[in-house]
Order: C-alpha cells, then sequence, then structure tokens
C-alpha cells in the first residue's frame, strides 16, 4: 500500500532521516515512535507528498491520502460540522454526526474552533480525517492534548472507526501506550539521524488488548528500554 525504500532527509546541513525503509500494509496501522525532533513529522510529511526525500523511493498505492497534522489546521470561520463536511460534501449528514458524536462533540457542532479547547479541536481533526474519503490516513500525535481517560477513550473510537473503514493508518505518538494497543506493528525511531532501532508486531486483535497483559507489559518495556 505504502512503502518507503531507503529514505534519507536532510533540511540543508542537518540529517534528518538516514536510511530509513518500512511499509504500511493494507488493512494495517503502523505507529512510530520516537525522541521529540527525530523526524517523525518529516517522515508523515514525505509518505503525502508535501515534502521531497533527499534520497530514496516512495511506492504509493493509495487513492487518497488523509492527514491528521500535529497542530489542528481546522478553519476558523467554519464551525465544527463545517470543518468536517468540507472535505467531502457529498458525503452524509447522518455519517457527519455519527463521527461527531464519536469523537465526543454532539452538541458542539455549531461551534467555532476558538470556542473549543485544544483537545476538542484535535478531536474536530480526527473526524474530519475519517469523514475524508481516503484509504491512506497519517496522523501525527492526534490525541497530544487529551487527558488520559479521554485519550484510552478515544483510542477504542479509533479502533471501531478503523474496523469499520480498514484505512491504512500511519500514526505517529510519544505515548507507548497508544502505540501498544493501536498497532500492527510499531516502529521505535532513533536520535536523529534517525534510523528504525526496531520493528516489533503485535498479533492481538486490537479490540482484546489490554495494557496490564503480560506481553504487552513486555514491550512497553522492551520500548522504554530502547528510547533510553
Ligand atoms: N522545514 C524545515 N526546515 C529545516 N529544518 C526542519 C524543517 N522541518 C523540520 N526541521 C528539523 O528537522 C528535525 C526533525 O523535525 P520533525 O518536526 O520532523 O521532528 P519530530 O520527530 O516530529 O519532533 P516532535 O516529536 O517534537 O514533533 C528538527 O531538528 C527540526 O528542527
Ligand atoms: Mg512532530
Amino acid at each position: 500500500m505504502l512503502k518507503l525504500k531507503n529514505i534519507e532527509k536532510a533540511y540543508n546541513e542537518l540529517w534528518v532521516l538516514k536510511d530509513l525503509s518500512m511499509e504500511v500494509k493494507k488493512e494495517e496501522i503502523v505507529c512510530i515512535i520516537g525522541p521529540s525532533g527525530c523526524g517523525k513529522s518529516t517522515l508523515l510529511n514525505i509518505c503525502s507528498g508535501i515534502i521531497k526525500p533527499t534520497k530514496g523511493i516512495i511506492i504509493n498505492n493509495s487513492s487518497n491520502i488523509s492527514y491528521v497534522f500535529q497542530e489542528d489546521r481546522l478553519l476558523p470561520w467554519k464551525n465544527v460540522y463545517d470543518n468536517i463536511h468540507i472535505v467531502n460534501e457529498q458525503g452524509s449528514r447522518d455519517e457527519c454526526m455519527h463521527l461527531i458524536k464519536m469523537v465526543g462533540l454532539e452538541g458542539f457542532e455549531k461551534h467555532y474552533p476558538i470556542q473549543l479547547s485544544g483537545g476538542m479541536r484535535q478531536r474536530c481533526s480526527i473526524a474530519r480525517a475519517f469523514y475524508y474519503n481516503a484509504d491512506l490516513l497519517l496522523m501525527d500525535e492526534p490525541l497530544k492534548s487529551l487527558d488520559y481517560s479521554l485519550r484510552i477513550n478515544m483510542i477504542k473510537h479509533i479502533i471501531n472507526l478503523w474496523e469499520n473503514t480498514k484505512k491504512n493508518i500511519m500514526y505517529v505518538t510519544h505515548e507507548i501506550d497508544e502505540a501498544l494497543l493501536l498497532g500492527d506493528r510499531i516502529f521505535i525511531l532513533s536520535n536523529r539521524p534517525s534510523k528504525i532501532l526496531k520493528e516489533i508486531k503485535i498479533n492481538i486483535d486490537k479490540n482484546k488488548r489490554s495494557l496490564t497483559d503480560s506481553f504487552l507489559v513486555d514491550i512497553r518495556t522492551q520500548i522504554i528500554d530502547l528510547l533510553d
């Protein structure tokens, strides 16, 4: 679906990505974890085509890409409903309202971005990304402004949305728990210039995962050791 081969990226003298190869397969959620500034957003920007790699090849068979940016990019002059509906104007009102409800913004559909908290704006961006008719979804720390319980709740919704749509997702996060609950595979990146330290596969049904499960606790420890 999306394949990166030997990707390297430098901004002038600053080498950010070093010989990175990875793949997002059909109906798969791939999570990327790495230290701040290691090049995760750069990687998503390369996948989306916003920026070009310095070296390497990208093979992208997706017809459309949806992108939840690290900062929400809502239109300030449109309300919640219109911010979502605008990306798929042929889409149904019911589906748009269903997504608004799923991300917990029911009752706020007529609010403008300035009237929302950071977390609410972020949730609006997530609903918008799922409303857009794309088969590849790039998500850059989409839950970063949410408290723990809301984050766990949103993860359940993302799993539901993924099950209904089976979009291929590349999901960047700093939170190991998000990757453990969502990822079919997790890539751990090193400090800049960033390379893949480890690829971890999780073969457990996303609806049956528990963070206290010994297998996930083990993986969690491995990731913490690698990031240390
Ligand atoms: N357009 C740009 N021009 C020059 N340098 C850039 C540009 N974009 C990013 N960088 C640099 O590249 C490095 C990686 O940035 P990037 O935003 O990809 O990191 P990140 O892993 O997403 O960090 P964070 O976890 O803090 O979001 C940083 O050192 C940053 O200063
Ligand atoms: Mg980033």
